[in-house]
C-alpha cells in the first residue's frame, strides 16, 4: 500500500479561508422555496445574510447587519429593492447603500455604502450567491453545467443539510470507490469489481478521477469542474432498464458551508430525456426512484457526519484517494491566491 501523508493545517490561514468557502465564486445557498414573502436570515459562507424578494420576485441579499447599530435587517420591512431595519427604520438598498435615515434626515450615513451586498441568481430550484470579496456592481456570469441548462436534460434538486465540514462532502463525491462498499446493497451499485485502479484525467478547468477499465457498471468516476465561476462535481450511476429512459443517471453536486460544522448540499439528479421520455422519467422518479435515492444519500450522511472533525488530519491514504488529494491541493492553491489578493488590496 502506498500511503500519502496528510499535512496538519491547524490554525493555518489557508485552512481558515477554506473553511468558510472560497471568495469570488458562485455558490448555491438554499432552495428557492426558502425565500417566500418575508425576509429570511441564513448563515452561509461565514456570514449572516438577509435575503428577500422584491415585488417582481427577484431575490436580493445583504449582510444581515444594519449599518446603524447592527440589528438584523432580516427582521425588517421589505420596500422593493431595499429593506428598512426594524430598530430605527434605516433603509438599505440591495447594493448596500443607505438610502434613508428617517430619524435624522440628511445625516452622513445617507448615500454611503457600508453594508455588504451580494449578487443573486436563481436557477434549477436553487438560489445562488456570488461570494464577492468586496462590494462589486457586476459579478462574472454564473454558467451552470449543461445537465442543468440544456432542454435535452431534466433534473430534480435534492437538498440536504449535513452536520459536517463541506470538505467531507466534497471528499465523499470525489471518492468513487465508496460506492462499491458503502452502497453495495443499493439497487444501482451492487455490480462491479471490489478492487480498482484509478487515474486522473485533466479537463480544461478541472479533472476526472476514474477507474481504469470499468465504466458504466457502478459509481466509476467523479468530476471536479471549475467552469462557469462555480465549483461543481459530477458523477454517473448506471441504471437498469427498469429505471426508465435516459441512460445513465447523472448527479451534479455543489455545496456551501453553513453554520458551524454544517454544509448545505445540493445534488441535482439528472437524466438526458426530452419529449415524452421526460414526462415518463419524471413520473417514474417521483413514484419509484426518489425514495431509493434518499436511502443511498442517508448512507453517505451517516458515514460522513459520524467522522471526527479532525478525521482528515489523521489519514493513511492510498491510491484510491488520489482524486481527493489532488483536489485538496488545488483548493489550497486557490485559497493561497485569494489571501495574496486580499493582502495586495489592503
Ligand atoms: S440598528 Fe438598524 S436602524 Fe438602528
Ligand atoms: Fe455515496
Amino acid at each position: 500500500m502506498d500511503t500519502i501523508a496528510t499535512p496538519l493545517h491547524a490554525a493555518d490561514p489557508v485552512d481558515s479561508a477554506l473553511e468558510i468557502g472560497l471568495k469570488d465564486l458562485w455558490f448555491p445557498i438554499c432552495p428557492s422555496g426558502f425565500v417566500k414573502n418575508d425576509p429570511v436570515s441564513l448563515y452561509r459562507l461565514g456570514r449572516k445574510l438577509a435575503l428577500w424578494r422584491d415585488a417582481t420576485g427577484k431575490v436580493h441579499a445583504l449582510e444581515d447587519h444594519c449599518p446603524h447599530r447592527g440589528a438584523p435587517l432580516s427582521l425588517g420591512v421589505i420596500l422593493g429593492d431595499r429593506i428598512a431595519c426594524p430598530y430605527h427604520g434605516v433603509e438599505v438598498r440591495c447594493d448596500g447603500t443607505v438610502m434613508r435615515v428617517p430619524g435624522s434626515p440628511g445625516c452622513k450615513l445617507e448615500g454611503s455604502r457600508p453594508t455588504r451586498a451580494f449578487h443573486i441568481e436563481e436557477a434549477n430550484g436553487a438560489i445562488f450567491l456570488f461570494n464577492a470579496s468586496e462590494n462589486i456592481d457586476t459579478p462574472p456570469p454564473l454558467v451552470l453545467p449543461e445537465q442543468l441548462t440544456s432542454p435535452d436534460w431534466s433534473s430534480f434538486l435534492c437538498y440536504v443539510e449535513w452536520g459536517c465540514d463541506y470538505r467531507y462532502v466534497v471528499d465523499n463525491v470525489m471518492d468513487p470507490m465508496h460506492g462499491a462498499y458503502l452502497h453495495k446493497q443499493s439497487h444501482t451499485m451492487s455490480e462491479g469489481d471490489m478492487t480498482a485502479e484509478f487515474r486522473i484525467r485533466d479537463l480544461e478547468q478541472g479533472f476526472i478521477f476514474e477507474k481504469v477499465g470499468q465504466r458504466d457498471v457502478n459509481f466509476d468516476w467523479s468530476e471536479w469542474n471549475e467552469a462557469g465561476n462555480i465549483h461543481t462535481m459530477r458523477l454517473e450511476i448506471p441504471y437498469p432498464k427498469t429505471g426508465g429512459p435516459g441512460g445513465n443517471f447523472t448527479i451534479v453536486g455543489a455545496c456551501a458551508p453553513g453554520p458551524e460544522n454544517t454544509t448545505s448540499v445540493f445534488f441535482w439528479r439528472c437524466r438526458k430525456v426530452s419529449g415524452w421520455q421526460r414526462d415518463t422519467w419524471r413520473f417514474l422518479y417521483k413514484n419509484r426512484l426518489e425514495e431509493r435515492h434518499w436511502k443511498v444519500l442517508e448512507q453517505d450522511r451517516v458515514a460522513v457526519e459520524a467522522m471526527e472533525r479532525d478525521a482528515n488530519r489523521r489519514e493513511m491514504l492510498y491510491s484510491h484517494d488520489m482524486g481527493l488529494v489532488r483536489l485538496r491541493r488545488r483548493l489550497r492553491k486557490l485559497a493561497e491566491a485569494q489571501l495574496e489578493r486580499a493582502a495586495a488590496r489592503s
